[in-house]
């Protein structure tokens, strides 16, 4: 048996804002596909009940978003540090680890990359976290309210293009957070065991092989 080390790798705002973000972006997906196609969907009955549901949901997104970003840039002054990737990690960590995910990882080799509190996340990692949490997901609050003051907004709104120009960046956007969901849960899903990754967003605690660190990692 390998010596385990526990690691304390995810703060307790960060597990808040996570699963509060989760919950509220499936409901926003489930919501919306009501929304989008009513003809064809219908999980929450009334249509009124879906849209009031959805409002609901972005909401708590929207306000889950301040606290991640109050927590990252006051609190722990991390923000840059774990999220933005270095001239390295694009000009080589990107491909090393996607290598890695496509190919070696069913080989059995070890994770080229090491997670510790300070750098969290991979290459591929960091990528993706930028443009979901810097891009994606402002655009999609900031279009999800000006689809909810529609009236108030109208001059926001033709400035835009129009409110079907609107309708559709936001349904666009719906779509990549439901390809994001998918990829980011499967990859979750691969590291010593599949539930080593959902302990720490869970608890706090990565259980780390001490002699064997290499292998132990976040995707
Ligand atoms: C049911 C839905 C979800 C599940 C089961 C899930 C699962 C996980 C797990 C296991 C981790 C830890 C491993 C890792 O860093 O990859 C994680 C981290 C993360 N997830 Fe999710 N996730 C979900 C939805 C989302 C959504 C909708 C977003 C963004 C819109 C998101 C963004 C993130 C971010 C940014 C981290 C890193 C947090 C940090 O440590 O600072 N997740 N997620």
């Amino acid at each position: 048996m390998k010596p385990k080390e526990m690691v304390y790798m995810t703060p307790l705002p960060v597990r808040i804002w996570h699963w509060l973000n989760a919950f509220g972006i499936v409901t926003l997906c489930v919501t919306g596909l009501q929304i989008r196609f009513p003809d064809y969907i219908n999980v929450f009955g009334a249509y009124k009940a879906a849209i009031r549901l959805h409002n609901t949901a972005g909401m708590v997104v929207s306000i889950s978003y301040l606290l991640w970003l109050t927590y990252y840039l006051v609190v722990a002054r991390s923000l840059l540090k774990l999220y933005v990737p270095t001239r390295d990690d694009l000009k080589s960590g990107v491909f090393r680890q996607a290598y890695f995910y496509f190919r070696t990882y069913f080989l059995g080799k070890p994770n080229p990359h090491h997670s510790t509190p300070d750098h969290k996340f991979n290459p591929m990692q960091k990528a993706a976290y930028l443009v979901i949490m810097f891009i994606l997901l402002p655009l999609v609050i900031v279009s999800g309210v000006l689809l909810m003051y529609v009236a108030p907004m109208r001059e926001v709104l033709l400035l835009l293009g129009g409110i079907k120009m609107l309708v559709g960046a936001h349904f666009l956007l719906a779509c990549c957070f439901t390809a994001f969901l998918f990829v980011h849960i499967y990859l979750a899903t691969l590291g010593h065991t599949p539930l080593a990754h959902f302990k720490p967003m869970w608890n706090g605690w990565e259980e780390e092989n001490v002699d064997d660190s290499v292998r132990d990692h976040t995707p």
